[in-house]
């Protein structure tokens, strides 16, 4: 009655996630939080490094004038400037202060850089499994989503993109490490997928973008590096944030940066600022921009998620539970015993377990499971993800 039939319809097809919390905040409030083990939702636990506070609390004690006043929507420029320099090391290349666009965490960078992109009817290529915000975030802009599946081990599969990708393409988001498989894409998978996109872009006279989501960059384990995507493609648009690196996703903080060999350099890194404008962003937070700036070398202690990761994988192993171990970010995705996913993540509740079906990002007959979550709540939780694989 009172939202737009778009809202509506959001709010229905997303119905099953709201119903699943609800539930758990149900069986909470009847057993206690403490028998429940919920494993659903991606929010970091792990506290934030010990300068994360330290820099905080200077930079609010800092007597200069004017700090907290609106500023360029783009973000303070001495910010913009380090990062440019922080991107240029790492990817041996040279950003520019412009290429860089201060954003409300990655998700409001995916937003401008698509806001930036997009004319009406203008497709959206992402690959399954997803983060389910891609449709809203591509619907958000007028885009229309494509969904490609990707292959048994969630790598990305070229043939299939191939049958997806029409004179419409605007863009094609990439994310790794991945949420929801953990899985991350090797320099070889990035370079071929480079080269693909630089075909296709070619033969239809106008530039693809690839659109990279990287907020878990620094979440990787066992001394695995990640690949530069600037290296793979000239036409990439980087989307991040601070959110996993600096265990702060309440502050929204993050960036987006045009690569400095992308076609229309200047004009992109323009409508992207004009579109955190003018979707209401304005900025990104003064007091975290100037905060970051000086932890841009900084982490959050990564070793817990390796070592609940590692346990967490004994477990579903000694269990006989079918996936893949994590590289990186902090989530397993199992195949669901018996292949409905539903039905097993029904299962798993009776035994106040709280898992995410695969289908909510476009996976079914998988389920998600986020191991932010302290040792203690795996442990507890082994006995009853062995009872509900057995029946
Ligand atoms: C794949 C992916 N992209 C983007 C985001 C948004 O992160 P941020 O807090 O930086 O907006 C998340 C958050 O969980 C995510 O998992």
């Amino acid at each position: 009655m009172g939202v737009s039939v778009r809202i509506k319809t959001a709010l229905e097809t997303s119905s099953w996630i709201r119903r699943m919390f609800e539930e758990g905040a149900e069986l909470k409030a009847r057993l206690g939080p403490e028998r429940v083990f919920d494993f659903t939702l991606g929010n970091p636990d792990v506290e934030p490094p010990a300068r994360f506070k330290e820099e905080l609390i200077a930079a609010a004690q800092d007597p200069r004038p004017g700090l907290h006043v609106y500023m360029s929507n783009a973000g303070l420029p001495e910010v913009r400037r380090l990062l440019a320099q922080h991107l240029s090391r790492l990817h041996q290349m040279s950003f520019q202060t412009d290429d860089i666009i201060l954003t409300c965490g990655a998700a409001g960078g995916l937003n401008v850089l698509l806001k930036a992109l997009l004319d009406p009817a203008d497709e959206v290529v992402f690959f399954a499994p997803y983060f389910p915000e891609y449709h809203f975030y591509t619907d958000n802009h007028g885009g229309v989503p494509r969904v490609v599946e990707t292959d048994e081990a969630f790598q990305l599969d070229l043939n299939r993109l191939e049958a997806v990708l029409s004179p419409r393409t605007r863009a094609v988001i990439i994310n790794s490490p991945n949420n929801p498989t953990g899985r991350i894409y090797d320099a070889e998978t990035l370079k071929e997928l480079g080269k693909f996109l630089t075909h296709h872009s070619g033969r239809h006279g106008r530039p693809v973008y690839l659109l990279a989501d990287e907020p878990y960059r620094r979440l990787v384990y066992d001394g695995l590096t990640l690949p530069s995507i600037f290296a793979a493609y000239p036409n990439t648009l980087l989307a991040t944030s601070f959110s996993k690196d600096l265990s702060i996703p309440g502050e929204r903080v993050g960036y987006v940066a045009v690569s400095p060999r992308a076609a229309g350099r200047g004009e992109l890194s323009a409508g992207a600022v004009l579109a955190n404008r003018i979707l209401g962003f304005v900025n990104a937070p003064a007091l975290m921009q100037r905060v970051v700036a000086r932890l841009l070398e900084v982490s959050v202690d990564i070793s817990p998620y390796a070592q609940r990761r590692d346990l967490f994988c004994d477990l579903l192993t000694q269990a006989g539970y079918d996936f893949l171990k994590p590289q990186g970010a902090f989530y397993l995705f199992p195949k669901a015993p018996g292949g409905d996913d539903l039905a097993f993540v029904s299962r798993l509740k009776e035994e106040n377990i709280l898992a995410v079906p695969g289908r909510g990002f476009g996976r079914p007959g998988y389920f998600r499971l986020a191991f932010c979550v302290p040792e203690a709540v795996i442990q507890a939780a082994a006995p009853g993800f062995t009872r509900a694989i057995r029946g």
